[in-house]
């Protein structure tokens, strides 16, 4: 853990330390040549704007954003593989994409600026995880198609740091190598750092006395119980970064680490609203409603208005003059609605972390029974709770805890140490086995 009595932030930006107004000025100024630049380039942003009845001269004020039409995955797949593309192909320096679980992948493209930009947000996002130039980075993100690996390698090296660009998988030899190259910084999924955790503990290795003092964990939500539990387990700082791929990827938001107090968003290059997901109104600051978002210097593949479908609330800014966005609860494709009640798999995770003789791994099975639905919640005891009382008395608590926290009767079923299976990269947590309408 850092001393954060002594903590000062290193190397800002001065747009990190900008006023309200000159941010605001910015973003007008980059707002404008956005629109443009989607308007101007892309057939798909052309026909929706002039469908809508706007033009890019209509944008004047931040306020004016809210006149133009909204962009969804839908467009994405509709102008796959490079539609949405405004530059031509020669410009095009990388090609992510995103696997989806159905359908075609979402295709996004950089150009060298782009990734230059990319580098800027993520070297940032790295700074303000308490990161500094010189330190050891191990990166357990996925590399590859998806943006997590990548995104995080050209950031670190953008800092400064020593990048260890292990990707995921292998989790035996994950803890070998953190074990001889002394990482200062681990970079991966949360649930994938569980798994991690656990192999120290299955090799005997005390994972408080390991090199890593700062977590940077994303691409999947989780809740501040969990960051508990994983910084009392390393004795490390786990800071939350976001991302997606359609706005950039990891580094469009991040916690900083001396406040642990929701993340930053970095405004000066992704324009943030909140709206309500039923009706598309923007919600004022401190509402709680889906994420949306406008590249603000994005040449390769601009995003204006892009709906996340990630649910949050935007607050004024602590530690930078960015504001900042809340802990994403989860989205709003993963909410489940059980006898009318709106349920996310975070608000599980929160109870399971008060039961000390459940481990943190969970997934979640909905299925139906006489035509009702009914919520399985599958979870695994630890070792030291593993006879059959124990397992009984830990999942009556849950059940009970869900109850009265959340409000709905849920079956727990406790398996072996060991029993739920782990996952590398973004964790699984709801497996819908009601028969299809
Ligand atoms: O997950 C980018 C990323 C990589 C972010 C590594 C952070 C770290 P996609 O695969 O396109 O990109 O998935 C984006 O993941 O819309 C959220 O639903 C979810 N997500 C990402 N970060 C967080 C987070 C990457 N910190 C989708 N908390 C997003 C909650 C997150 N959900």
């Amino acid at each position: 853990m850092l001393d954060k009595s002594s903590y000062q932030p290193y190397g800002l930006e001065p747009i990190e330390r900008a006023s309200r107004d000159e941010i605001a000025a910015l973003q007008t100024e980059r707002l404008k040549w956005s629109l443009k630049h989607a308007y101007d380039n892309v057939d798909a942003y052309r026909k929706k704007f002039d469908a809508a009845g706007v033009h890019p001269n209509d944008f004047k004020r931040l306020e004016d954003l809210a006149k133009f039409p909204f962009t969804t995955k839908h467009d994405l797949r509709a102008n796959y593989p490079f539609g949405m593309f405004a530059v031509s192909q020669d410009r095009i320096a990388r090609i992510h994409a995103s696997s989806g679980t159905t359908g075609k992948p979402t295709v996004v493209g950089y150009t060298q600026k782009d990734i230059d930009t990319w580098s800027t947000v993520m070297a940032r996002s790295i700074r303000a995880s308490g990161g500094r130039p010189g330190m050891k980075v191990h990166i357990s993100y996925g590399y590859g198609l998806f943006t997590g690996g990548l995104g995080a390698h050209y950031g670190a090296e953008k800092l400064g740091c020593a990048v260890i660009p292990v990707s995921a998988g292998m989790t035996e030899r994950q803890v070998q190598l953190i074990g001889d190259f002394e990482p200062d910084i681990i970079m991966v999924t949360p649930s994938y750092m569980l798994a991690i955790l656990d192999e120290f503990r299955a090799k005997n290795i005390d994972p408080r006395a390991c090199s890593l003092q700062i977590g940077i964990f994303g691409a999947e939500p989780w809740t501040n119980s969990m960051r508990g539990e994983i910084e009392e387990a390393f004795d490390m700082d786990a800071v939350d970064i976001y991302g997606l791929s359609e706005v950039m990827g990891p580094g469009v938001a991040n916690e900083c680490v001396e406040t642990k107090d929701g993340l930053h968003i970095w405004e000066d290059h992704f324009y943030p609203e909140v709206i309500d997901p039923a009706t598309g109104q923007v919600l004022p600051d401190g509402a709680p409603g889906e994420l949306v978002f406008t590249s603000l210097t994005k040449e390769a593949m601009p995003v204006i208005r892009y709906r996340t479908r990630d649910l949050t609330q935007l607050m004024p800014g602590t530690a930078r003059s960015m504001r900042r966005m809340q802990k994403v609860t989860g989205r709003s494709d993963d909410m489940m609605i059980v006898r009318g009640v709106n349920v996310f798999p975070t608000q599980f995770e929160e109870q399971l972390l008060r039961c000390e003789g459940l481990s943190p791994h969970f997934y979640i099975e909905l299925f139906r029974e006489h035509r009702l639905d009914g919520v399985r919640l599958h979870v695994e005891a630890r070792a030291d709770h593993a006879d059959e009382a124990s397992r009984a008395a830990q999942a009556a608590m849950l059940a009970a805890h869900i109850r009265s926290v959340v409000g709905i009767g849920v079956e727990v079923t406790v398996a072996d140490p060991g029993g739920i299976e782990r996952s590398m990269g973004k964790a699984k947590r709801v497996v819908d086995k009601r028969p299809k309408e």
